[in-house]
């Protein structure tokens, strides 16, 4: 049987309120918490397979140019290496490139420095890596190679992606108010936990991958399509993930050369890249570049806003990250601007890492909204309320659900913010500059195709099968509670099993939309059932009652399992239709931070933080927090340490490892508060549900950075604000 709902309009039918089990919402836990916390999940690099070898990446060491000759006899020669894999394949995969955006470097062509161009194998690790060290590599190098954006002089603006309306010179000239300011944030390494990771084993012309991917329908297709192999010859499973945060959405070349290498050397090969590797190879969050323009009248209502950014990729790269992306709707002004410029630049590429295009824009933007509420005089909190939307001011379309306000007024309560003294550098604390800002977050909001087998068997257990990744997001309690929730069964007689291309093809996790739509594709395969099974007791679905095993419907209790005689199968198959055409569609949040800036050495610490969010149904309150926790911690970091580096003569990364990468640790970051504000959005699915994967990120690293110059009157305009950046100009 299949259930299968294509989203074109509103579902108000609220079903889910209406389950007896009573476990949706609720903060269960992980089902497989107790796995990772005792390292007994296994990760792809784990899997114990029988005669693997270990192949290790090696390198271009040049920027541009061409491979001429890469010396395999000599490394062949070495200790226990088995062979040195220079198949072109190989080159042409030089990083993960998100679905139907892979990367399109000719073959033997060096675009960055880090490309991988070989693979070295051997019996051990460390004879592989030695190996690969001494491997001689002749190229022709290219001269003149630009390494920066600002190197750069091959500059686009896409088609599609540029907004004139009105005229936002003429509004800048008579507004009341004016902003008019440039911003720079930093590349962003994702940084995910586990390092990329692949082992391949070929068995009867079919490859089995373990891998370390976020969306495995779309993964297994690349895998085939790099190695020139039909897709049912492919199995990628990845039921752990180690964190993806973008980086993992496509394959790498890890994963190209271990399935090369194995069906040549005819036994399995583990490729796992050093943390070295993992950020001078896998795709990062492009720099920026932004101006800002606002212009507002006497109120504060903003009549015009220009956000003109400059973002950029390696040759031939479709990817662009999409700054303005919410910059589209969440403001409303009749003179609009946005210029999206991608330059060509000669570094590892650049793909989705943490919100693409939200994280860094609505950051910059909020922060530009706080440089408006200095210039009018207007409290931050009021700005913001005078500029809501009543539908998306580009389009014209509808809000599905606009809950920016709610957000807006409950982080303000919860923090405390009224009453506070708008002027900067008003308070000292000891040695501390005592400041507090505010931002809003949002982030659009998707539905992407998904399906999962839900099967329930005469014994009251009952299975959830897709090829859905569970990346730390919480996806295996979420799918499990609404199987449960459903069918009227407690959570331990669930299991949901994921991350197997041998299971029905799910989203994927990305953009925030798992939730969305692996939990939409259960959902319509749990009503399905519960249709099934009214049907037995001739009754109408919506008057039957499941908890606890039993059917109650009417004044009649009957045990579920005398209405099974065989095990009850469902695919559930949703699609995104033409709700996304009709409304605009997105979460929202508020973000409210405190922080201590040190007058003596311009150290910032964040002393509290607090956010408030709106994603529509919440499906598991500890793993929805979670999400948002950790957007805020990534927001800190955003904010105050976090930024690649790139040799200005080479492009190479130049600090290449967590102890020169600085991500907010445990000491970086304070108590956080968390809150959701009630919201159903009946055209995001009939769950009423949104995604809250990265809500928490988007404008956090703002509501710091204001209150930076609200303790110290310091606009620090060059993320991430490090000292140096305050300092000169404190007393
Ligand atoms: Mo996300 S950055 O789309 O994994």
């Amino acid at each position: 049987m299949t259930a299968h709902l294509k989203i074109d309009g509103p579902d108000e039918s609220n079903r889910l309120d209406g389950m007896a089990q009573g476990v949706i919402h609720t903060p269960a836990d992980r089902p497989e918490g107790a796995l990772k916390v005792t390292g007994t999940a296994t990760y792809a690099a784990e899997w114990q397979l029988d005669g693997v070898a270990t192949g290790v990446l090696a390198r271009a060491t040049i920027t541009r140019g061409k491979v001429v000759q890469v010396d395999v006899d000599a490394a062949r020669a070495l200790p226990g290496v088995l062979d040195v894999i220079t198949d072109s394949r190989l080159v042409r995969n030089p990083a993960q490139g998100m679905a139907n955006e892979s990367p399109v470097q000719e073959p033997e062509t060096v675009s960055y420095f880090g490309q991988p161009i070989a693979l070295v194998v051997a019996e051990t690790f460390e004879q592989a890596r030695h190996a690969a060290h001494a491997l001689q590599i002749r190229y022709e190098t290219e001269d003149g190679a630009a390494v920066s954006p600002e190197q750069s002089e091959d500059i686009d603006l896409p088609e599609g992606k540029q907004v004139a309306q009105g005229d936002l010179d003429q509004a800048m000239g008579g507004a009341a108010f004016t902003v008019d300011q440039t911003w720079t944030t930093p590349g962003h390494n994702a940084s995910a936990m586990e390092p990329h990771a692949a082992l391949a084993e070929w068995k009867d012309g079919k490859l089995t991958l373990h891998s370390s991917n976020q969306m495995l329908k779309y993964n297994r297709n690349e895998v085939a399509d790099a190695l020139g192999v039909d897709a049912e010859k492919v199995r990628v499973l990845s039921p752990y993930v180690g964190g993806g945060f973008g980086s993992k959405l496509g394959i790498g070349p890890e994963a190209v050369a271990a399935a090369i290498a194995a069906e040549k050397l005819g036994r399995p090969v583990r490729v796992v890249m050093t943390r070295q590797q993992v950020y001078e190879t896998v795709l990062h969050r492009s720099a920026s570049r932004q101006r800002i323009r606002l212009a507002a009248d006497e109120d504060g209502r903003l009549l015009g806003l220009g956000h003109d950014f400059t973002v950029y990729n390696n040759v031939g790269e479709v990817f662009s990250e999409p700054v303005a992306q919410a910059t589209h709707f969440t403001y409303p002004a009749a003179h609009r601007e946005i210029v999206h410029r991608v330059a060509t630049v000669h570094r590892v590429p650049t793909g989705s890492v943490r919100a693409p295009g939200e994280s860094i824009g609505v950051t910059v933007f909020e922060n530009a909204m706080d440089e408006l509420a200095e210039a009018t005089g207007i409290d931050p909190l009021d700005l913001r309320l005078r500029n809501i939307p009543d539908r998306d001011p580009e389009s014209g379309k509808p809000f599905s659900s606009h809950m920016l306000a709610e957000a807006l007024r409950d982080g303000a309560a919860r923090f405390g913010w009224e009453g506070r003294d708008p002027k900067p550098r008003a308070r000292l604390e000891g040695d501390w500059y005592i400041g507090t800002g505010m931002a809003a977050a949002v982030r659009v909001n998707t539905v992407m195709e998904s399906k999962a087998r839900l099967c329930l068997n005469p014994d009251l257990t009952a299975e959830v099968e897709t090829d859905m990744t569970d990346i730390g997001t919480g996806t295996y309690a979420i799918l499990t509670q609404i199987a449960a929730e459903l069918l009227g069964l407690p959570l331990s007689q669930v299991t949901t099993r994921l991350g197997d291309t041998d299971l029905p093809p799910g989203a994927g996790s990305g953009g925030s939309w798992g939730a969305s739509s692996a939990g939409t594709s259960v959902y319509l395969a749990g009503m399905k059932l519960r249709e099934e099974i009214a049907q037995k007791l001739s009754i109408a679905e919506t008057d039957l009652t499941l908890k606890d095993g039993m059917a109650i419907h009417g004044n009649r209790t009957t045990p579920l399992s005398d209405l099974l005689d065989g095990p009850l199968e469902v695919i559930g198959h949703v699609e995104g239709g033409d709700a996304g055409e009709t409304v605009r569609q997105a979460t929202y949040g508020s973000h409210f931070a405190e922080v201590a800036v040190n007058r003596h050495s311009g150290e910032t610490r964040v002393r509290r933080m607090l956010g408030s969010f709106a994603c529509g149904r919440v499906l598991n309150e500890k793993t929805a927090r979670s999400q948002c926790l950790g957007g805020m911690t990534f927001g800190i970091g955003m904010a105050l340490t976090e930024e690649m580096l790139f040799d200005p003569r080479d492009g190479h990364v130049a600090n290449n490892d967590l102890a020169e990468y600085h991500l907010a640790v445990n000491a970086d970051v304070p108590q956080l508060g968390v809150h959701f504000v009630p919201e159903r959005d009946p055209w995001a699915n009939p769950m009423q549900a949104k995604g809250i994967g990265e809500l928490g990120i988007c404008g956090a690293a703002a509501a710091i950075t204001n209150a930076i110059w609200h303790a110290t009157g310091v606009r620090v305009r060059d993320y991430p604000a490090t000292l140096d950046k305050i300092l000169p100009y404190l007393d």
